[in-house]
């Protein structure tokens, strides 16, 4: 295990009706003048932007809003939002939403104070260092983005999907209601169950020697995947396994995984640019691409860690053939994700093959990726045709 340091700086309010804690919570940071980003028209349909902004009258504080943030947000959005904060001297901003919207909302949070274009960020040309603070009301158990400091964007343009990092854009506070995730559509819950699922795999599988607890960790909040899973596919009300999604998929992307080791996220490089291209769901790529990168990656140095998977989450039974029984388990990861209704192969989903080479090529543009295994434009390239 590495050495490490615990700061989990967002401040978390899980459960129903956390909504009361709103008004109070921006005031906190000063702030008088909130920026309510979200993406569709649903939130008012629902009644939660109603719900929301009565809190934020009660208190005096001033709102407008940034809708129409589209699910992989685009740096467009983000520019819009930034246009809006300079002119109505937002002193904070809210976001309502998943993954998509929380992004956007960082993004714009991190560009209000810089002069240059939001894109140069994501480009690596520039570091964001000033943020006007964020909070979240997350709609959708998935991406992490609630507590933790990234930001993933795409500019349509250059067809490019990126990520930032910085330490500053962690929302101030999140609003975890399982209440508001009710509503989600069951592909989109089967997505943010890959993406969750991901996530953790991303951390388990770590170059890392003697990470036993973060390990163990690591396999309860599969299981807890594997057990909820079909209880909120056949029953999107059932509140237990909704908060149970929930707190897995924030826990599985705050940091708390990825402590004392290193990531791979090998496979979240690759999915990045296949969305890039052809703006398919985050998490259903992932759940195509795992199970491949699974068994390319896979050699005698390292099957220890598939046959722990596949023994420890998937149930298969403890045997002397150890590479068998880690094979069972990706195969057994695989049947998961068709239960759920998520894709298995990258062609059903409109990805065109002779794409492929573009993606590989991009996923690797700042150098190899993969820290479990590294991975070479051509391996990227291999796992893409498997996956395909
Ligand atoms: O526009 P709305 O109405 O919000 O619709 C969204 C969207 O169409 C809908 N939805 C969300 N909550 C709902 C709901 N529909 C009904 N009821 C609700 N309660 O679901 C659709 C997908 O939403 P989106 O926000 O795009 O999904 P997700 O949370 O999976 O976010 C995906 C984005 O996050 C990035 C991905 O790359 C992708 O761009 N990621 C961000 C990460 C981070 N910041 O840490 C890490 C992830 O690995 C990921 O890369
Ligand atoms: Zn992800």
């Amino acid at each position: 295990m590495d050495n490490f340091t615990l700061n989990i700086p967002t401040k978390i309010f899980f459960g129903r009706n956390q909504i009361k804690v709103l008004g109070r919570q921006i005031e906190k940071y000063g702030a008088t003048r909130v920026l309510i980003c979200y993406g569709s028209k649903r939130i008012k349909r629902e009644g939660l932007f109603q719900t929301i902004t009565d809190k934020l009258t009660d208190r005096g504080l001033f709102y407008t809003e940034l809708g129409g943030i589209e699910p992989n947000p685009r740096i467009t959005s983000v520019r819009e939002g930034v246009r809006i904060c300079r002119e109505e001297n937002i002193d904070f901003i809210l976001a309502v939403g998943g993954g998509s919207v929380i992004d956007c909302a960082k993004a714009i949070a991190g560009s209000v104070n810089y002069e240059g274009d939001p894109w140069d960020f994501f480009l690596r040309k520039a570091a964001i260092n000033k943020a006007i603070p964020i909070g979240t009301v997350l709609t959708l158990a998935a991406t992490g983005s609630e507590s933790n400091g990234n930001a993933v964007v795409s500019n349509i343009e250059t067809q490019q999907k990126l990520a930032v990092y910085s330490p500053i854009l962690w929302p101030k506070f999140s609003v975890l209601d399982p209440e508001y995730t009710y509503s989600v559509p069951p592909f989109h819950t089967a997505a943010g169950i890959a993406d969750i699922m991901s996530h953790i795999f991303e951390q388990y599988f770590s170059p890392t020697p003697d990470t036993f607890t973060q390990d163990r960790l690591a396999e309860a909040l599969l299981k807890t995947c594997l057990k909820y899973a079909p209880i909120v596919m056949e029953k999107p009300n059932d509140y237990t396994a909704r908060a149970e999604i929930l707190w897995a998929g924030n826990l599985a992307l705050n940091t708390l995984l990825s402590l004392g080791r290193e990531g791979d996220w090998a496979n979240h490089s690759i999915e990045h640019e296949v969305s890039a291209l052809f703006d398919i769901s985050h998490g259903a790529g992932l759940a195509i691409l795992f199970p491949n990168w699974m068994k390319y990656v896979m050699d005698d140095n390292n099957t220890d860690k598939f046959y722990n998977l596949a023994v420890n989450v998937f149930g298969v039974a403890e045997s002397a053939d150890k590479k068998a029984a880690a094979l069972e388990g990706i195969d057994r990861l695989r049947t998961f994700y068709n239960s759920v209704g998520l894709p298995a192969r990258l062609s059903e989903t409109g990805v065109e093959e002779d794409s492929l080479r573009k993606m590989a090529e991009g996923a690797v543009r700042f150098g190899e990726i993969g820290e479990f295994k590294k991975l070479k434009s051509k391996d990227v390239l291999a796992i893409l045709k498997m996956a395909y």
